[in-house]
């Protein structure tokens, strides 16, 4: 995207990795830190993005946690994800980052987008680019609260799309 010529911000809980992704693109690039589960980091982030760039285009949704993984967040709860097995605390957990984030950045993201002048046929204002996963189509017998989260931010994309 850098290459034809987009300016971004790239964000991510894990403000380290966010900075020297941001320096791998290049001086078209600069990183926030950006917790998704956190409303008022989404408005900070759309706010900057405003201020930088005076307008939002494309926006990703790209923060996923499996609940087995060992977290960026030593605060995230982490263990096993069998149905018999999983916690509610993970649960919530998993589904705090992938489909809170996901519903979060989709919302401040379209509010954005509004001012943008529509383009085309159909008077797009944007793209929000959501990443689900094939553990959204299909079952996960170890992994229920990923599959689970995946599953709706599939059906969330098509609610958002209408
Ligand atoms: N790796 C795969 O095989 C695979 C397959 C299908 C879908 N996906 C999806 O692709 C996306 C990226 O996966 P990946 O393999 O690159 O994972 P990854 O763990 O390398 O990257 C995920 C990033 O999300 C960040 N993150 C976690 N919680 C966050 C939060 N609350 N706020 C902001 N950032 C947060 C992490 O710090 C990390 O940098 C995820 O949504 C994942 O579910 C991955």
């Amino acid at each position: 995207m850098a290459e034809q010529g987009a300016r971004m911000i790239v964000t991510d809980l894990n403000e380290a990795a966010a900075r020297a992704c941001a320096a791998a693109i290049g001086p078209t690039a600069v990183s926030m830190r950006l917790d998704v589960r956190q409303e008022a980091d989404w408005e900070r982030v759309v706010q900057a993005t405003l201020a930088e760039f005076g307008a939002l285009h494309v926006m990703v949704n790209n923060a996923g946690v499996t609940g087995f993984d060992a977290a960026v967040d030593p605060t995230i709860p982490v263990g096993p994800q069998d149905p018999e097995h999983a916690t509610l605390e993970t649960w919530r957990a998993v589904h705090a980052t992938n489909l809170d984030g996901v519903f979060l950045g989709c919302k401040h993201a379209i509010r954005a987008m509004r001012a943008n002048t529509p383009r085309g046929e159909l008077g797009l204002r944007g793209s929000v680019i959501n990443i689900s996963s094939r553990s959204g189509v299909v079952g996960i017998p170890r992994a229920v609260a990923y599959a689970s989260s995946k599953a709706a931010v599939r059906n969330h994309s098509k609610s958002v799309a209408l």
